[in-house]
C-alpha cells in the first residue's frame, strides 16, 4: 500500500509500505479514506521529537472496516468509523474512568498510546491506504449514513474537535462565561467552535496569522492580534481590566514571541495573566518531558520558567494533558448529524496522498491559507 513514512527531519516521502494485517482477534482493518494532517504531526516532521525513521505518520483518520477479527463484535465489514487518535483497551483503571488518553494497556510502561505517534507506541499511522486498528470494538466510532456528505466534519472527530472540547472541558467553560484561546490553529479554531456551542459569553482567539484569526471570528470569536505582543493588554481590555474567566493553551512547547522566535512560556505566562484571578486554564498544545532541540537551556530539559507565583497568588486551577478522545466523540458526533456542529470549516486543502509533502511544507511553514489539510487515500 502507499503510505507517508518519516525519514527524517523535514523529509516525509510517499512510500509502497507492507499492507497491515490483523495480528489479534480483536483487531479491525479499515481501509482509509480521509485522513488530516495535525500540528502534532508538525512536532514529528520538524525532528522536534524521537520519532524513528520508517515509520507511517497519522493520526486524525476515517474509513470502511474492510475486515474484522473473530472476537470483533459490534463492527462489521462494510461500517464507515472514525477512529479516536489515541489507541485505548476500555478494560484498564484509566480507561475504565473515561481517561482514554492514558490508556495503560496499549504503550506498556507508559500512559498513553496513538496512531504514528513519537513516544505512543509501535502503531502505525493512518496516512496510508490501509490501517490496523486494536481493541475495535472500543476504538471505531460508526458513523451514520450522512457521512458520505460530512465525511469532512466526522473527520475532525478523530482529533481536534474532541481535542478542543477537551481544551474547554479542563477550562471549564460555562454558558456565559469569557474564555481567552492561545492559538488559532486547528485545535484553538475548534476550541472557539466547542466554546460557541457552550454558550460562552465571550470567546477571545489569541494568534499572528489574519487567515486563521478570520477563521476564529467565522467561529464566532473575537480575534486577538498579537502581531505587536500586546495581547494580555488587548484581552484585559475587553473584560473591563479583569482578564477572561477561563483560558485555554492551545499552542504547545513550540510557541512564538510575535518576530516568529520561540519562547517556550510565553503562552503559558500570558495565560496566567489574561485569565482573571480564580479563572481556570486547560492546557492542551502539547508539552514535552524532554526537548533536546530547544534553544533554550530549561526547555530542553522540559522545564518552563512557569510564574508560579502569580498563578498562585491569582487562585488559578489548572489541567492538562492528551485529550481522552473517547470521553467525547460520541456526542459531538451527534451535533455533526444534527447540524449544530460543523468542525470542516476550517478546511483549507483537500490533496491526494501523493501530495502529502507538499501538505507538510506548507502547512509547516504555516504558509497563508493552509489551515487545515485533508488527504483522500485511494484518490489520485
Ligand atoms: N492534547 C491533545 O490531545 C492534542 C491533540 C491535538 C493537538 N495537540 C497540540 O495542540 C497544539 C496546536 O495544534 P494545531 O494543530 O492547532 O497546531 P498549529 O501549529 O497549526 O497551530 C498553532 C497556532 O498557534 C499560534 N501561535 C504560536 N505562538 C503563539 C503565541 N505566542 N500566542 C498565540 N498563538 C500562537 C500559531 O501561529 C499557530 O496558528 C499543538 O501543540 C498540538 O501538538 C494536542
Ligand atoms: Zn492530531
Ligand atoms: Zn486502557
Amino acid at each position: 500500500m502507499r503510505a507517508v513514512v518519516y525519514q527524517g527531519p523535514r523529509d516525509i516521502r510517499v512510500m509502497d509500505m507492507p499492507d497491515p494485517k490483523i495480528e489479534h482477534p480483536t483487531d479491525v482493518l479499515v481501509r482509509i479514506t480521509t485522513t488530516n494532517i495535525c500540528g502534532s504531526d508538525l512536532h514529528m516532521y520538524e525532528g522536534r521529537t524521537d520519532m524513528e525513521t520508517g515509520r507511517i505518520l497519522g493520526h486524525e483518520n476515517l474509513g470502511t472496516v474492510i475486515e474484522a477479527g473473530n472476537a470483533v463484535m459490534s463492527i462489521k465489514v462494510g461500517d464507515r468509523v472514525c477512529l479516536p487518535f489515541n489507541v485505548a483497551c476500555g478494560f484498564c483503571k484509566n480507561c475504565e474512568r473515561g481517561l482514554t488518553g492514558f490508556c495503560l494497556t496499549a504503550n506498556p510502561g507508559a500512559a498513553g498510546a496513538a496512531y504514528g505517534f513519537a513516544g505512543m507506541g509501535p502503531y502505525s499511522g493512518g496516512q496510508a491506504e490501509y490501517l490496523r486498528v486494536p481493541y475495535a470494538d472500543f476504538n471505531c466510532l460508526k458513523l451514520p449514513e450522512d457521512v458520505e456528505e460530512k465525511e469532512n466534519d466526522y473527520v475532525m472527530l478523530a482529533d481536534i474537535f474532541p481535542t478542543g472540547y477537551h481544551a474547554t472541558e479542563l477550562a471549564q467553560v460555562r454558558p456565559g462565561l469569557s474564555v481567552v484561546i492561545y492559538g488559532a490553529g486547528p485545535v484553538g479554531l475548534m476550541a472557539a467552535h466547542s466554546a460557541a456551542i457552550k454558550g460562552a459569553g465571550k470567546i477571545m482567539v489569541v494568534d499572528t496569522h489574519q487567515d486563521r484569526l478570520a477563521l476564529a471570528e467565522q467561529a464566532g470569536a473575537i480575534a486577538i492580534d498579537d502581531s505587536n505582543g500586546d495581547c494580555v493588554e488587548q484581552i484585559l481590555e475587553l473584560t473591563k481590566g479583569e482578564g477572561a474567566d477561563c483560558g485555554c493553551e492551545c499552542v504547545g512547547y513550540q510557541c512564538c514571541d510575535h518576530h516568529g522566535h520561540e519562547v517556550p512560556n510565553l503562552t503559558m505566562n500570558n495565560l496566567v495573566k489574561s485569565v482573571r484571578a480564580t479563572g481556570s486554564l486547560g492546557v492542551i498544545g502539547v508539552f514535552l518531558a524532554e526537548d533536546p532541540g530547544a534553544h533554550d537551556k530549561l526547555a530542553k530539559k522540559g522545564e518552563l520558567a512557569f510564574d508560579f507565583g502569580r498563578f498562585w497568588m491569582k487562585g488559578q486551577r489548572m489541567a492538562t494533558g492528551q485529550a481522552n478522545v473517547k470521553a467525547y466523540n460520541r456526542q459531538l458526533r451527534d451535533l455533526i448529524e444534527a447540524d449544530k456542529a460543523n468542525p470542516s470549516f476550517i478546511i483549507s486543502h483537500e490533496l491526494s496522498l501523493e501530495q502529502a509533502p507538499e501538505g507538510y511544507k506548507n502547512f509547516d511553514e504555516r504558509n497563508d491559507g493552509w489551515t487545515k489539510v485533508v488527504m483522500k487515500p485511494g484518490k489520485r
